[in-house]
């Protein structure tokens, strides 16, 4: 999705603005831009195209008058970097990367836009509901638009205001548009500031030493500063080199103070590994134990999660589950769901946050609902959250990303502890979710009727988590060799039963983000209520055949595979007889077989799911694709 840097300070802000661009390119995008500010500081006193005419801060010293350079690129940042004039130098700049919403990705619609007259630059995240109104009535005043975006209105709405501070400019227009934003604008008229504002985007200040840090997403400035504002919603805020004031759209003060944040800037660093979804799937066995640290009560064998909010008797009193997410992280819900029902023994299900709001959901006061979300920016989970909140609803969050949008909206939850994901493929996100759901059924358990016992067992199994994961990334290069002979395959299926279904859903999605090639998950069961037609000697069939009480019925199904000349993947537990299979049929088959250490039923779900990762990592690697940028996707989906 789009992102937004931009700076004002001492230093030259052209490479910082790229470098920020570039960090931000993991999220997806098609096109990028800078705007920087030349000259004119501390007068603005120049005419002309482009050329500052107020009194800026104030200064009554007399300098070159200010200007915009702006230079845009369709493709990667890297094409902007190298179109960038080497002396484009000035010491005030945004920049963009664009995912195109409204428009295709040419340089025209690229981000930063401007006011006719080139005053004013404007880059936005989000989208503006009334942006054709809004242009026709432009077109009808005269006003000549240069792209196709919704973004270009705002850069007009504010270059024909007649207000005397660009503050008060930007208050006016914003009072013009409905929809989302985060909008950063320069006004050649005021070179010594940056406005920015925010409504149902992201957006975050950076305060550094006689610099300031603009950036929708902290991994952008967490190199310059760890000392970061998240700005809310209809908030906004007028940035200088030295300070900044935040204020509300009815201009009253709200005094922001920034708060340290716990990324290191190594996070985000490839360290040695070639992909970023490489190296996320590597940090899993310490990102597991992250998660649980301090949240596991061994004596009552139960979870202790402060975040919540909730005492027991709260927890009691609910009499459903309802998890939300978008995406892998729906997927991981159901398997939350999953634990529990099978834990708590309360009714329990998951839903596409996406979905959910539209269909005027009923929030029922004795349901918890639990939105799920890495980033804690997904539009469509935040909308969620507001539906439930809307309607009186207690909703919790179990996310990654501490201080994210989701994260200050709900009435409690877990954080994850994750540490940055940055490959569009989430890896680590997911399995933190799954185990931050085992301690919530944990927990919603022991305040019901689950045993010491059975939570202690529970815990024990919780523990074997982060070694069992490393020895399954131990077998990578068998995992690269089934990887290797699914590579060449058109469409495969990922089938598996009960607790291995979101397993399957989740396998499937994995390998068709990163790998291209299409993959569906079904219910073993659903197998020959239809999808059998399809299995061929073309079609792969990736089956998940943990050791448990429906071992004997996922083998049948397996065999129903292989009697078709489906090639077929186990991915299993030791101890599971899957040399047999084939036998029946008097074909002779080798099975690729992927065994994967037995934990708890209830938690088997979380392992299994890790080969998946590895394979559909190899497979894009096999095909020489661009693993961690998949096209067409975004690392988080901030728009509808
Ligand atoms: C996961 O691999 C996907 N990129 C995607 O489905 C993702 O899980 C989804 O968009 C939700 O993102 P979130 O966790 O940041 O809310």
């Amino acid at each position: 999705m789009c992102g937004i840097v931009g700076y004002i300070g001492t230093q030259n802000s052209t490479p910082l603005l790229i470098e920020g661009l570039m960090r931000l390119e993991y999220r997806g995008y098609d096109s990028a831009g800078v705007a920087v500010m030349t000259a004119g500081k501390g007068s603005g006193q120049g005419s002309g195209k482009g050329s500052g005419r107020g009194s800026g801060q104030g200064s009554d010293k007399v300098s070159e008058p200010a200007e915009i350079t702006t230079v845009r690129r369709v493709g990667r940042v890297r094409d902007l970097a190298a179109a960038v004039p080497k002396r484009l130098n000035g010491t005030a700049g945004i920049g963009h990367t664009r995912w195109a919403t409204h428009g295709p990705a040419t340089e025209p619609n690229a981000h930063p836009h401007a006011s006719a007259d080139g005053r004013i630059s404007v880059v936005h995240n989000g989208i503006i509901d009334n942006a054709t109104v809004l242009r026709a009535r432009l077109e009808q005043d005269g006003v000549p638009l240069a792209s196709d975006t919704d973004t270009e209105v705002i850069a007009h709405l504010i270059g024909r205001s007649s207000a005397d501070t660009l503050e008060a400019a930007v208050l006016e227009a914003l009072t013009k548009i409905e929809g989302t934003y985060a909008i950063a604008v320069l006004d050649t008229a005021h070179p010594d500031r940056i406005v920015v504002a925010r409504n149902g985007s992201p957006l975050i200040l950076g305060v550094g030493a006689k610099e300031m840090f603009i950036a929708s997403d902290v991994s952008a400035l967490v190199r310059h500063t760890t000392s970061v504002i998240h700005l809310h919603d209809g908030e906004l805020a007028s940035v200088t080199a030295t300070g900044y004031r935040t204020f509300t759209r009815d201009s009253d003060d709200t005094g922001r103070v920034p708060v340290e944040i716990d990324v290191e800037a190594g996070d985000l660093e490839l360290a040695g590994y070639a992909h970023y979804m490489a190296k996320e799937i590597h940090e899993q066995p310490d990102a597991a134990a992250a998660v649980m640290r301090g949240r596991i009560d061994e004596r009552f064998g139960t979870a202790r999660l402060d975040g919540l909010n909730l005492g027991p008797r709260e927890l009691r009193a609910f009499r459903r589950v309802k998890i939300l997410g978008c995406g892998s992280a729906y997927y991981v819900g159901q398997m939350g769901a999953a634990m529990i029902e099978e834990l708590a023994r309360i009714p329990a299900d998951a839903e596409p946050a996406s979905e959910f709001r539209y269909r005027n959901p009923i929030i029922e006061p004795d349901t918890l609902y639990v939105v799920v979300s890495q980033s804690g920016e997904t539009a469509d989970t935040a909308f969620a959250v507001a539906e439930v909140k809307r309607k009186g609803g207690t909703v919790l969050g179990v996310v990654n990303v501490v201080g994210s949008t989701i994260a200050r909206e709900v009435d409690g939850g877990i954080y994850l502890h994750a540490g940055p994901e940055v490959a569009v493929a989430s890896t680590k996100a997911l399995t933190t979710m799954a185990i931050a759901f085992a301690l919530l059924a944990l927990l919603l358990g022991r305040v019901r009727d689950l045993s010491v016992a059975d939570g202690q067992r529970i815990i024990a199994g919780l523990r074997r988590i982060p070694e069992q994961i490393r020895e399954i990334l131990a077998g990578e290069a068998a995992l690269a060799d089934v990887a290797k002979s699914l590579a060449e395959a058109q469409s495969c299926f990922f089938i598996g039963r009960v607790r291995g279904y979101p397993v399957a859903r989740e396998g499937a999605q994995k390998l068709k983000e990163v790998s291209y090639i299409h993959a569906e998950a079904y219910q073993t069961s659903e197998l020959k209520h239809g999808p059998l037609a399809l299995i061929s000697p073309e079609m792969p069939t990736i089956a998940l055949i943990p050791d448990d009480e429906l071992t004997d019925r996922n083998l049948a199904a397996a065999e129903q595979v292989l009697a078709r000349r489906g090639p077929l993947v186990v991915i299993t537990n030791p101890g599971v007889d899957v040399a047999g299979l084939g036998a029946q049929g008097g074909v002779e088959h080798v099975v690729p077989t992927v065994v994967v250490p037995k934990n708890e039923p209830e938690l088997d779900p979380i392992l299994l799911t890790i080969p998946l990762q590895v394979i559909a990592y190899h497979a894009a690697l096999n095909r020489g694709l661009d693993i961690d940028k998949p096209r067409n996707l975004a690392k988080s989906v901030t728009v509808e």
